[in-house]
């Protein structure tokens, strides 16, 4: 098996491993939540890139969930017809397009007061002490989710990515050093989760995949660490989610003690060999040799390039080259790929 190897996963076709996870551009200076022509540029020239996998990058389902102004939304319909052709034209390039649906919780920076499951402060400068969330308020959030879900089924995407990782708001439920409640979300930690993947689960088409990104562990001081993940993902998955992402971090400000090349890719087969999911492996994954490397030994079934894929929109088509796999060069570029 290889990077550029094909996949079909329930009904949906992958020509290739390579994903380019959600990357927030922050670039929707209208502030109204709607593609406009960076986003164009930015996810087309990464489809004609090679990249199998488009993820469209944390997509909020309410205002006051952005992480800035400068953030994509679905929060409402006036959102879908704009992402829907972006969505049309990623496909013709033969790229599978997921969105990743979220909200930033208590790391919402422009809200004037961010909500979160308890009114504890991210720490790190700059971050406004959250209001905590009554039970009907949160409830209300699993709507909104569900909502934002529908309108990125009509935008007709190929998957929904549930940001549960990175500090925002289902990881804050998911975790003890966010989540101080009495009520039920407080008694069963992954409750709002497993609501969000229900309520998602009820408006999408059965065959669509639903993935979930995740952080695996945490690094602050009493984080929960892969056994509870592990236990997470399986209330999860018994809810609905066929894939999972695999990242960490992002409760605090400190993040892993050492970074090295493919630091998260053991937690993804860990948690592959607890679960079964099909597992999406990311972080400092550009170099094509090691990216392949993961496929080929099985440790996950997609590889995810973040920062090699800003940084090189054609990494899939040099990735190509540089592991002497066969991947389609779009034929205005062949020329370019085959100097003599
Ligand atoms: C500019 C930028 C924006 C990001 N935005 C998101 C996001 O919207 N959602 C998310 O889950 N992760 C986000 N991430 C994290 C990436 O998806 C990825 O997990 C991380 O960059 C590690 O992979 P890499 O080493 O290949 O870059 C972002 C990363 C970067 C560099």
């Amino acid at each position: 098996m290889s990077l550029l190897d094909p996949i079909t996963i329930k009904q949906t076709h992958f020509k290739n491993r390579v994903v380019m996870p959600p990357m927030c551009q922050y670039s929707v200076i209208e502030k109204n939540g709607i593609v406009n022509s960076w986003h164009w540029q930015h996810y087309v020239s990464r489809a004609v890139g090679g990249a199998g996998t488009i993820i469209i990058e944390m997509t909020d389902v309410d205002p006051d969930g952005r992480i800035t102004d400068f953030d994509l939304g679905l929060w409402e319909d006036a959102q879908v017809a704009p992402l829907k052709s972006l969505v049309s034209e990623l496909k013709t390039y033969g790229a599978t397009v997921g969105i990743q649906i979220a909200h930033a919780g208590r790391k919402a920076e422009d809200a004037s007061q961010p909500v979160a499951p308890s009114a504890t402060r991210f720490p790190a400068p700059n971050y406004k002490t959250p209001h905590a969330l009554s039970t009907q308020e949160a409830e209300k959030i699993v709507q909104h989710f569900q909502d934002s879900a529908r309108r990125a089924v009509d935008a007709g995407v190929d998957f929904i990515e549930l940001h549960g990782a990175h500090g925002y708001l289902i990881h804050e439920f998911q975790s003890a050093l966010t989540n101080h409640r009495t009520d039920k979300y407080g008694k069963d930690l992954a409750l709002f989760g497993v609501e969000v993947v229900e309520a998602v689960k009820a408006v999408i088409p059965e065959e669509m995949i639903l993935q979930l990104r995740i952080s695996a562990v945490e690094y602050a001081p009493n984080g929960y660490q892969l056994d509870h993940s592990i236990q997470l993902i399986k209330r999860y998955m018994a809810a609905g989610v066929d894939t999972i992402h695999v990242s960490s971090g992002g409760e605090g400000p400190t993040g892993p003690n050492k970074l090295y090349a493919g630091y998260q890719v053991d937690y993804a087969k860990k948690i592959k060999d607890a679960t079964n999911a099909i597992v999406t492996a990311v972080g400092l994954l550009h170099d094509p040799a090691v990216a392949n490397a993961v496929i080929a030994s099985n440790k996950a079934d997609f590889v995810a390039v973040g920062r090699g894929i800003l940084k090189d929109p054609y990494w899939t088509l040099h990735a190509g080259e540089t592991l002497h796999l066969n991947t389609p060069i779009p034929k205005a570029y062949q020329r370019g790929f085959r100097i003599r």
